[in-house]
């Protein structure tokens, strides 16, 4: 059977990156990404900054990521958009832009969860690459700046939710300890950089004691404040004579309670296949311990490459693939939303 190939134009304006991508089929064409520099001078995203950024990059993103597929917009069959959760001022330029740009050229949009979309970055194929994806049902650990959930992944389209955190997300933490550190914003991929060179047992800081698959990394993150704070009333200079060290103590703490929770869930669950998602799922200690957990829980591992872990309008692609193929369209009447109710 010849079936005829979907084009779909994805753009991504959850929070401080202003992404398009196209995508035939399950295949990536384009993935054209602007960061927004702006934010690091304020220590983290400013909201009505973030907006005005989008508005000025969202055409040009676009275009580029048309010209880069080598296609043209008549070849499209739908654009989809990230309805939310995010910045609602954010997402109201892609929602927006996407909306006018759909009436214009008469196609149907497509509706895109900004979580499930991380999730199924572990299924996008690129060109002259055949990538091996997860069978269903898989255990996802989603771990971004906003969110840290782990999910029972039922089909492309369904997924529960098991565990969550009750406080802070995995990656505000790394982005809370590298503030603390005195380091910019974004924090985690600093503190990945400089734990490779530091000893991870160095420091030792406050296991939360959280039941089930819940996280919690508050207690974590005051821990490593007040000990910060008293190490320095008597050296002055403790953080610039051990940074190494402490980016490794703090990430090795983070990540031991997601690798710890995730073999829990997907042993309590009978689940063999584990995949990660998310903005933190780029950090490279957290790759190896967690395929090294697996390997000796004799489970399976699945990382999305790291150009689709943070955010990103290639996952907004795939998951519209999916439901252009049931037919699950959005009505032009439709509106973002900031968090999503579970
Ligand atoms: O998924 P993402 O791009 O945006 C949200 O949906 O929140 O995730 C951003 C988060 C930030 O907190 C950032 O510090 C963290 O992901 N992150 C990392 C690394 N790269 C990005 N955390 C640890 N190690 C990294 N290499
Ligand atoms: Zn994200």
């Amino acid at each position: 059977m010849n079936q005829k190939n979907i084009y779909i134009l994805a753009i991504e304006s959850s929070c401080d990156d202003t992404s398009a991508a196209i995508t035939c089929n399950e295949t990536l064409l384009s993935n054209i990404i602007a960061g927004q520099q702006i934010h690091m001078e304020y220590g983290g995203v400013v909201p009505e900054l973030a907006s005005r950024a989008h508005q000025q990059n969202i055409v040009p993103v676009t275009d580029a990521a048309i010209r880069h597929a080598n296609i043209s917009k008549k070849d499209l069959s739908a654009i989809a958009f990230t309805r939310g959760p995010g910045l609602l001022g954010s997402l109201m330029v892609g929602v927006s832009f996407a909306k006018a740009l759909a009436l214009a050229l008469n196609l149907p949009i497509i509706e895109v969860d900004h979580m499930q979309a991380h999730i199924l970055a572990n299924f996008i194929q690129e060109p002259n690459a055949i990538k091996s994806t997860p069978n269903f049902p898989f255990l996802c650990l989603t771990v971004s700046g906003g969110h840290t959930q782990l999910t029972i992944i039922e089909d492309h389209l369904s997924y529960r939710i098991i565990g969550k955190t009750i406080d802070d997300a995995a990656g505000e933490t790394f982005d809370k300890a590298a503030k603390i550190l005195g380091l910019q914003y974004p924090g985690g991929p600093i503190i990945d950089k400089l734990a490779s060179t530091g000893n991870p047992s160095a420091f030792t800081f406050a296991k939360p004691n959280i039941a089930a698959f819940d996280f919690s990394f508050s207690g974590l993150k005051t821990s490593f404040l007040y000990f910060i704070r008293d190490m320095l009333k008597t050296d002055p200079d403790f953080i610039l004579n051990n940074l190494n060290d402490l980016a490794a103590s703090i990430q090795n703490s983070i990540i031991s309670i997601l690798i710890k929770k995730t073999i829990a869930a997907a042993k309590q669950n009978g689940i063999n296949q584990i995949a990660i998602a998310g903005g933190v799922s780029a950090n490279s200690a957290l790759r190896i311990a967690m395929q090294k957990a697996c390997d000796d829980n004799k489970m399976q591992l699945f990382i999305p490459s790291f150009s689709y872990t943070t955010d990103n309008a290639a996952m907004i692609g795939i998951t519209a693939y999916y439901k252009y193929l049931r037919n699950e369209f959005a009505s032009q009447m439709v509106s973002p939303y900031s968090t999503k109710k579970t």
